[in-house]
This record gives structure tokens, C-alpha cells and sequence, in this order.
């Protein structure tokens, strides 16, 4: 029998090389070389999902033809339409997977197809979700990335609240070898098409434990009055040993710069601070009794309630956003492929007789 260590979820296992992100020794998250966070303060969605995929920052025409390729595909063909009509599916997540599964691309290059993927994840999005409610598709509007996406999930107009929606895309836009792009990397390693690869991508992102995280936070979080009732139930969920959602992560076990950073524009913008005091006496009491950080979904769930998104949005959000990274990954998988296939140690019976 080999001796063999088989670390579980391949925690801290390194199984490949990349150049696309990582965190560094002092835990700052890195696109590209660049700290996330800096270009979620000052960086246009659309910019850095262009510093992903090209490992270099747009210039101004290299900006005008992403933005032109992108708003290209905002239109939607007829019979997708009516296969929404048909759906009314409430599941946005479920509504989207099949959507990308299915749709009818018009891309034969593999670079177009998959940013025309990637610009059909907010329409598909929007519409799955106002048909769902019973409300007619909106018309496409053509503007910056986030406020075109504000636009469709909210069905409106507010710079200023694109604005703040822009930085959180932008830190959901990558992390390196999440579950999500790994399990479209395993997809691309076969040499299966992008479109399968990134159907993976989205059945993965959905899960509870990583994308669908942020679609459960308000469930607990909006009921409470006030700082004791919010740290009384973390510390009823401590002793059912029952996982709280949006805390914990599997790199960083301290802080996550992300949810700081979150943080941080949430002090700023809500102004009576209620919700604010809510989620640091959450994040205090899970530090003081377990030990264990909040992670960008904490925040990111309370930031985009106030910025008015319904909650059966954000899981969505976040993979519309993170649909960048997966291009990136897919073509850096892609640059060196080898197929994916570990091993395993077998712990099963042996020598039975049929
Ligand atoms: N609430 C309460 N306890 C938690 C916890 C949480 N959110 N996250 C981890 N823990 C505890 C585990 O129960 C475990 O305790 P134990 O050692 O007593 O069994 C310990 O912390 C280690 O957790 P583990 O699940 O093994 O860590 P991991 O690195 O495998 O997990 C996550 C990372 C993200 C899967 C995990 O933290 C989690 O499930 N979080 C909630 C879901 C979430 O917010 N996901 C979004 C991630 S960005």
C-alpha cells in the first residue's frame, strides 16, 4: 500500500503554472502583476478584463474595438427568446447555464466566441430574470461595461451606481485557480470547444461553497435589529457547527483584501450605518470565536443590495464577471495543453471473487 498524502479538495496542492493571478506574500491579489484592488479603485471593468486576456492594458483603440466586439453581440436571436419565454425559469443560474449551453454563436474564431459568450452572459441574465417576474426584455443600451450591466439588472440609469458596481466586478472578474476555472480548464484540457468549457465553469460557480455563497447572506443578515441578535446568531451557528456563508476561504485564512476593500466603500456609502455595524459585529464575532475572515461575498452580498440588485442576481453577477478570468484561463491552458487527468490512492476492496 503506497504511503501517499492526498490532501482533500487538493488544498494546497499545486497543479500547474499560471501567469494570469495570484496572491503575493504579503496577500494582496495580483492581475497581471497589478494589486486587484488599485484597479478596482480606478480601472474600467472592460479594461481589466482586456489586462487579463492580453496580459497588457488597452490603449485607446485597443479599448474602442473591445467595447465595439462586446456591444456587438448585444442582441439576441429570436428563438433563444422565445426558448426564455418558455422557460420563465427563476433559477437565474440554471437559466444561464443552458442559455450559454445552447445558444446559436455566430463566432467561428475562438477568441470572438468566447468574448461573444462572455457579452451574452448580462443579456442572458437579464432577460431569464425579468421573464421569470413577468416583465418584457429591456432594450440594449450601449455603454461602459458595468453600466450596461447595472442597466440590465436593475433596468436603470445611474452612473453613479455603476460606478460602484464597476469595482466589484473587477474583484470577481479572477482568482487564479478557483473551482470554477479549474473545472473549466479540466473541460479545455480535453480539447472540448469553449462553449463546453465554460457550461463547467458556470455548472461549478453555481455551488453554495464557492459563487452561490453570495445568493444566501442576506437571507440571515437582513433580520437583524441590531449587533447582538446578529452576534447571537453566530454564535447559535457556532455551536450547531453549521457554516455561516461568506466566511472562510481556502487561500486566505487571515484576510481577504477583496472583502477589505468592500468593506471599505460600504463604510463609506451607507449612511445611517446600520447595515454597516450589522456586518463588523457579524465579521468581529466569527473572528473572535472561530477565527476564520470574512470573504468577498459577505460584503459583496450587502454592497449590492444597497446598490439595488435583487439577491437572485448576485451569482450571476459574479459570473459575468468572472467570465474574463475563464477566457484568460482558457487560452493559457490552451498555449501549453496537457490533458488534466490526476490520479488517485485506491482504498477499495480488492481480490473478490465473481
Ligand atoms: N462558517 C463556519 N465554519 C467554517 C466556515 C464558515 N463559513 N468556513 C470554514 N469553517 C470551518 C470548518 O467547519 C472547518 O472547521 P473544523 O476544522 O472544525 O472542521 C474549518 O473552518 C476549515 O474549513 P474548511 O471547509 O475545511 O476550509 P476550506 O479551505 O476547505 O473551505 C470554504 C473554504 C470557502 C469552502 C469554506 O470556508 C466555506 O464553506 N465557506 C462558506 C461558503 C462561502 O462563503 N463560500 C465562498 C468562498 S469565496
Amino acid at each position: 500500500m503506497s504511503e501517499t498524502e492526498v490532501p482533500k479538495g487538493l488544498s494546497g496542492v499545486i497543479v500547474d503554472e499560471t501567469a494570469i493571478c495570484t496572491t503575493d506574500s504579503t496577500g494582496n491579489l495580483l492581475y497581471r502583476g497589478y494589486k486587484a484592488v488599485d484597479l478596482a479603485e480606478r480601472a474600467d471593468a472592460a479594461d481589466v478584463a482586456y489586462l487579463l486576456i492580453n496580459d497588457r492594458l488597452p490603449g485607446k483603440d485597443e479599448q474602442d474595438d473591445f467595447h465595439r466586439k462586446l456591444m456587438k453581440f448585444a442582441g439576441i436571436d429570436s428563438r433563444v427568446s422565445e426558448v426564455i419565454r418558455i422557460m420563465k425559469e427563476k433559477d437565474i443560474m440554471r437559466g444561464l447555464r443552458s442559455l450559454t449551453s445552447l445558444y446559436p454563436y455566430s463566432s467561428d474564431d475562438r477568441q470572438d466566441l468566447m468574448l461573444e459568450m462572455a457579452a451574452r452572459f448580462p443579456r442572458f441574465i437579464s432577460d431569464t430574470f425579468r421573464t421569470a417576474k413577468g416583465e418584457e426584455p429591456l432594450p440594449d443600451v450601449d455603454a461602459p461595461y458595468a453600466e450596461r450591466v447595472y442597466y440590465l439588472f436593475t433596468g436603470k440609469r445611474d452612473s453613479e451606481k455603476a460606478r460602484l458596481l464597476n469595482k466589484l466586478m473587477v474583484l470577481y472578474m479572477e482568482h487564479e485557480f478557483n473551482a470554477s476555472t479549474y473545472a473549466m480548464r479540466v473541460t479545455a484540457s480535453t480539447e472540448a470547444d469553449p462553449v463546453s468549457a465554460f457550461v463547467s465553469a458556470l455548472a461549478t460557480i453555481k455551488g453554495p461553497l464557492h459563487g452561490g455563497a453570495n445568493a444566501e447572506i442576506l437571507d440571515f443578515f437582513l433580520g437583524f435589529r441590531n449587533e447582538q441578535e446578529a452576534r447571537d446568531y453566530v454564535n447559535r451557528k457556532i455551536a450547531a457547527k453549521e457554516k455561516i456563508m461568506g466566511f472562510g476561504h481556502r487561500v486566505y485564512k487571515e484576510r481577504d483584501p477583496r472583502a477589505q476593500f468592500v468593506k471599505e466603500q460600504l463604510r463609506k456609502m451607507d449612511q445611517d450605518a446600520h447595515m454597516f455595524r450589522i456586518a463588523v459585529a457579524i465579521e468581529e464575532e466569527m473572528w473572535e470565536k472561530k477565527k476564520i475572515p470574512a470573504n468577498l461575498d459577505f460584503f459583496a452580498a450587502i454592497y449590492m443590495h444597497m446598490l439595488g440588485l435583487d439577491q437572485d442576481l448576485y451569482t450571476a453577477l459574479f459570473a459575468a464577471s468572472r467570465v474574463f478570468g475563464w477566457i484568460a484561463h482558457f487560452n493559457e491552458q490552451m498555449e501549453h495543453n496537457k490533458l488534466i487527468r490526476p490520479s488517485s490512492k485506491y482504498v477499495g476492496k480488492t481480490g473478490r471473487e465473481f
